[in-house]
């Protein structure tokens, strides 16, 4: 089979593509032909070494993908999944998913793909998906009317945006260049501020104010962290979950100590675990009966996957306006 290999945290260039032998899947596991996989910001900040799993190289990167069980293990649940079509994800047993073929275990690493979702957006289906509803859940939960929320002209951006409006969320959108805030104004977002833009504090703290909004979820970092929890009303919190900037979190410790704010962090993967398995099935079977309108995925160009390189300079060139996906065989 054809896989992708990375050498060294150093980047694109330290990808390889080479042929290895089909594995085998054990007890409680499953092999998968995988269709496709994303490229997302997890994944650059994997090549470089920024990100959460930093296993002993070579390793197999990509984060989450599709495709269809092929071969089972031994056990019930892998003679369930025998056959059928699922997202599986790029952590634990078998590593990721830029691969022809995986094997997962059944214990979190495949999920159950609805029979009307295609492979492509499926592949899709879990890191923004489950991280959008998230977000609105916590908001929810917290009795929040209105969040704030950078890097918003992302896939996830939009999502958050869309399910925001469906479950009466207003969001307070953060993007970095004027044609994002076109971007998302024609997809119907009301509040949409640019931070390169002179005077964008002053806007920050309006808009935060006049919607009463204690909630940001940031996936910047940097000056942007202190930017967001300067301009919230007292008592107010910045969820940080992402370092897009690649730069350190900054903010005055007197908004901490001061004004009862505080600044804390989301992980996908981390925030699922500590939920219940029966409200994580019930988050997985709603995305997906969402993701053909408010969690879906627009895809700017797929690359066969001996191309991965070159999908990876594509898609750091232009981020905002769909995902770049990697086709297996
Ligand atoms: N913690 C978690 O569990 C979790 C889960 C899901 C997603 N995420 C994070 O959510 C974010 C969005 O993911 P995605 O897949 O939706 O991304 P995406 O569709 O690939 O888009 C990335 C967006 O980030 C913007 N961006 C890149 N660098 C930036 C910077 N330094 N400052 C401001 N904006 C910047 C891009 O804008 P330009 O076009 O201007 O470059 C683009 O709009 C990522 O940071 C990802 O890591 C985290």
């Amino acid at each position: 089979m054809t896989v992708a290999v990375l050498n060294s945290y150093s980047g694109a260039d330290a990808l390889s593509i080479e042929q290895r032998p089909v594995p085998k899947p054990g007890k409680n596991e499953v092999l998968v032909k995988v269709a496709f996989s994303p490229l997302n910001p997890s994944d650059l900040a994997t090549l470089e070494g920024h990100y959460g799993f930093k296993n002993p190289t070579p390793i197999v990167p990509g984060g989450e993908g599709s495709g269809e069980v092929v071969a089972a293990g031994p056990g019930m649940m892998a003679s369930y999944f025998n056959g059928k079509r699922v997202a599986c994800a790029g952590w634990g047993t078998g590593g990721g998913v830029w691969s022809e073929y995986v094997v997962k275990s059944v214990k979190g690493g495949v999920l159950p793909l609805n029979k009307s979702l295609p492979l492509e957006q499926g592949a899709m289906s879990i890191i923004n998906p489950q991280t959008a509803s998230s977000f609105i859940a916590i908001a929810k939960e917290g009795g929040h009317k209105a969040i704030a929320l950078t890097a918003a002209a992302s896939s996830l951006g939009q999502m958050v945006n869309k399910l925001g409006r469906s479950e009466g969320v207003q969001i307070i959108n953060v993007v970095r260049r004027e044609a994002q805030v076109d971007f998302l104004k024609a997809q119907g977002a009301e509040i949409v501020l640019n931070s390169s833009e002179a005077g964008f504090e002053q806007e920050l703290h309006d808009a935060c104010h006049q919607n009463n909004t204690h909630l940001a979820f940031d996936a910047v970092a940097g000056p942007l962290t202190g930017k967001l929890l300067k301009a919230m009303p007292e008592n107010s919190k910045v969820t940080v979950f992402s370092a897009l900037s690649r730069e350190a979190i900054q903010a005055s410790p007197g908004l901490m100590i001061f004004e009862n704010k505080a600044i804390d962090s989301f992980w996908l993967g981390p925030y699922i675990s500590n939920q219940s398995v029966l409200k994580t099935m019930r988050l997985w079977k709603r995305a997906q009966k969402q993701i053909p309108n408010h969690l879906k995925s627009n895809i700017r160009k797929i690359y066969p996957l001996h191309e991965v390189k070159e999908a990876i300079r594509d898609y750091r060139s232009q981020m905002t306006g769909g995902k770049i996906l990697l086709r297996m065989s």
